[in-house]
């Protein structure tokens, strides 16, 4: 069960509400008409077929998957992952790898997998990723070193586009174990296709994953008016969106939210900027700012209700947390930051995904309440352009 509430510390002018939700139809036919809207459908059976096929051969010949990715094609299911799995101990492990080009990050990984079972997962749409490519190359050499040229590509499985790419050509070429991003859904979209599920079927049921999914985009009126919400406090000088939490599980998460809002929504100038704090670390560093510093802040709170998870004297954690949750929110009411609060009661497959469906729908209306188009990054091309003019390898 998840619950929204998005006024009991919101104040906005009823009549810029109307303004905005005059516009809901308009808006639900340019996404049902965007040729972007892929993550709308459900999964391509056969792909789940071929999902349910590799997760049973890396379980069988390996005991650690690593994931070769960037932005969306690593962010929505690592946050995934890190918000159910165990604090300090994985089901089948996975390591995720790609998302920096630190030698300090490569050294340890490498030393930390030359003695595993290894299979690699490379996720690139577009398969010429910068990032990715170079961090492919390092760990394709590693395994022909460990497994010789043969054996690596059985335990390869590339992620990419139908059609196009340098990847899809190395795949027609070598005949590599593949998977397939539709064309129609952009990475920060991307949640609900191998990219993600493949990676997720190893640990979770993806049946609840596609159920938890579905449901999400059944709250086209919640995401709406949380796509309001927000357009309407930009308009009051709130420039800066704060995902708080209080459970340290929801911090790639909260990464994801800033990746889908970001990309989606900051083009041409506008837009508004996300970040995220995690409570009550951050009330004793950005607290005293959000709550006495320049008002250009408002705050959407996902709070995890673990219902007396663990006891503590006479009351449990989870009551305190609550507490120490209704407390800041009301200081930072008082002191003029308003709050979204999203309250989740169980943290499980199926509820993950409800949000990451229902957050893709407000990312996409947000978007467009800006006059903005939601599913590209032109500006994400131009660093990925002067790289290539720069780079010589
Ligand atoms: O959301 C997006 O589209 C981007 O963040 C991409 O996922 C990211 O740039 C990686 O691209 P690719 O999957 O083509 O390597």
């Amino acid at each position: 069960m998840i619950n929204f509430d998005f006024n009991s510390y919101i104040d906005i002018n009823k009549n810029d509400y109307k303004k905005y939700l005059a516009k809901k139809e308009e808006i639900i036919n340019k996404l049902n008409t965007s040729n972007m809207n892929g993550w709308l459908n459900d999964v391509d059976n056969s792909q789940i077929k071929k999902i349910i096929e590799y997760k049973d051969y890396i379980k069988n010949n390996s005991d650690l998957l690593v994931v070769i990715g960037i932005g969306g094609s690593y962010l929505p299911s690592y946050a995934f992952n890190k918000a159910l799995l165990n604090y300090f101990k994985n089901d089948f492990e996975v390591i995720y790898v790609g998302y920096s080009l630190s030698s300090n990050y490569m050294n340890d990984l490498l030393e930390y997998i030359k003695d595993r079972k290894i299979i690699i997962n490379v996720i690139s749409k577009s398969g010429n990723t910068l990032e990715t490519s170079i961090t492919y190359d390092i760990l394709n050499n590693f395994m022909i070193k460990k497994y010789g040229e043969e054996e690596t590509i059985n335990r390869t499985i590339i992620t990419t586009d139908k059609n196009n790419g340098l990847l899809r050509e190395k795949v027609n070429k070598y005949n590599y174990k593949s998977l397939i991003i539709p064309n129609n859904i952009g990475g920060r979209y991307s949640f609900l296709t191998p990219a993600h599920l493949l990676v997720l079927s190893l640990n979770y049921d993806i049946n609840k994953i596609i159920k938890g999914y579905q449901k999400g985009l059944e709250l086209i009126d919640s995401a709406f008016n949380y796509a309001i919400n927000r357009r309407c406090l930009f308009d009051k000088g709130k420039y800066i969106e704060n995902f708080c939490i209080f459970d340290e599980k929801l911090l790639p998460f909260v990464e994801f939210l800033k990746q889908l809002f970001g990309e989606s929504e900051g083009k041409n100038r506008k837009g508004i900027f996300p970040t995220s704090s995690l409570y009550s670390r951050d009330l004793h560093s950005l607290g005293q700012f959000i709550q006495d510093g320049n008002n250009i802040i408002f705050e959407t709170y996902i709070y995890i209700n673990n219902n007396s998870l663990f006891k503590y004297k006479n009351t449990d954690l989870d009551s305190i947390n609550n507490i120490v949750l209704d407390s800041v929110i009301k200081a930072h009411y008082d002191g003029g930051v308003t709050s979204n609060i999203i309250k989740i009661d169980n943290l499980n497959e199926e509820s993950i995904s409800m949000l990451i469906s229902y957050f893709m729908l407000s990312a996409a209306f947000s978007a467009y309440l800006f006059d903005i188009e939601p599913f590209d990054q032109p500006g994400v091309e131009i660093y990925k352009k002067n790289i290539k003019e720069n780079l010589k390898i």
